[in-house]
């Protein structure tokens, strides 16, 4: 039996999912390290979001198991994943339309600053605006602002916790250049500052290979390649199963 690294956020080992007849996500296994950007990409009706919710818990798979620095959480609830610094975004958000981009960024810091003082609360709302760009609106009531804005506040919120790995789904959909870019920023910013890991499923592709450090590519519910950016956009099996048809560049 090989050993599971202990210090490794995410480890999935053979993961499926059967819904009925078929066979959506079939023997998955994968890796997020510390500090690592990971892209999960595929065509439409690969098997991503299925394995973006057996990562989180939101699905029980079929078989195989699921790790956490170690542990085996396979089958466990959302929350339980959560508590364990899994955090996830949801891709239609997550925001309390009627309260303040300021106490729904509070909210996500509390939930990963138990017991800290509401000063160091407050710092921790400034640096997530500052990083996107929401400086501005703080005072604003989040639902009044426009859909990209929005989007923005829901990232803020999921990393206002610092979570030791953050699962977005689609985060980019909807956003103007300018919103893209601060996205991204932040991502590496979490990253090299507070060592979280972040999984992204996410269809615009020059983001994915500007940003990720490795790559998992889903074909009809399975594995066809992983590697790096550079390496995947050089795959064969890749190129004619998907990249082929993406604008890449
Ligand atoms: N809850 C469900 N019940 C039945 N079939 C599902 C369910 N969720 C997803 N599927 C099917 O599983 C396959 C993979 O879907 P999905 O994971 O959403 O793909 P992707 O996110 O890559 O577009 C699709 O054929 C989809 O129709
Ligand atoms: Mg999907």
């Amino acid at each position: 039996m090989t050993k599971i690294e202990a210090n490794t956020p995410l480890v999935a080992k053979h993961l499926s999912k059967q819904f009925g007849g078929l066979l959506a996500v079939a023997d998955m296994s994968m890796e997020i390290r510390d500090r690592e950007i990971v892209g999960l990409i595929g065509p439409n009706g690969a098997g991503k979001s299925t394995t973006f919710n057996l990562l989180s818990g939101f699905l029980p798979p079929t078989g195989g198991r699921l790790f956490i620095d170690g542990k085996d959480v396979t089958g466990r609830q959302p929350e339980s994943i959560s508590r364990l610094g899994l955090v996830r975004t949801f891709q239609h958000g997550s925001l309390m339309r009627s309260m303040t981009v300021e106490d729904n960024i509070l909210i996500g810091a509390i939930g990963g600053m138990p017991g800290a003082t509401q000063t160091s609360r407050r710092l921790r709302v400034q640096e997530m605006a500052e990083l996107v760009g929401l400086q501005q609106v703080l005072q604003e009531t989040a639902g009044n602002l426009p859909h990209g804005m929005q989007r923005l506040v829901s990232i803020a919120i999921a990393f206002a916790s610092h979570p030791r790995l953050l699962c977005l789904d689609e985060p980019l959909t909807g956003l103007n250049q300018t919103e893209v870019a601060s996205v991204l920023a932040m991502f590496r910013h979490i990253r090299d500052n507070y060592g979280s890991s972040i999984l992204l499923v996410e269809h615009n592709m020059k983001a994915v290979m500007q940003t990720c450090d490795r790559l998992y590519v889903l074909h009809h519910g399975k594995l066809l390649a992983t590697g790096t950016p550079a390496e995947i956009s050089k795959n064969q099996q890749v190129l004619s199963a998907y990249l082929g048809n993406a604008n890449v560049h």
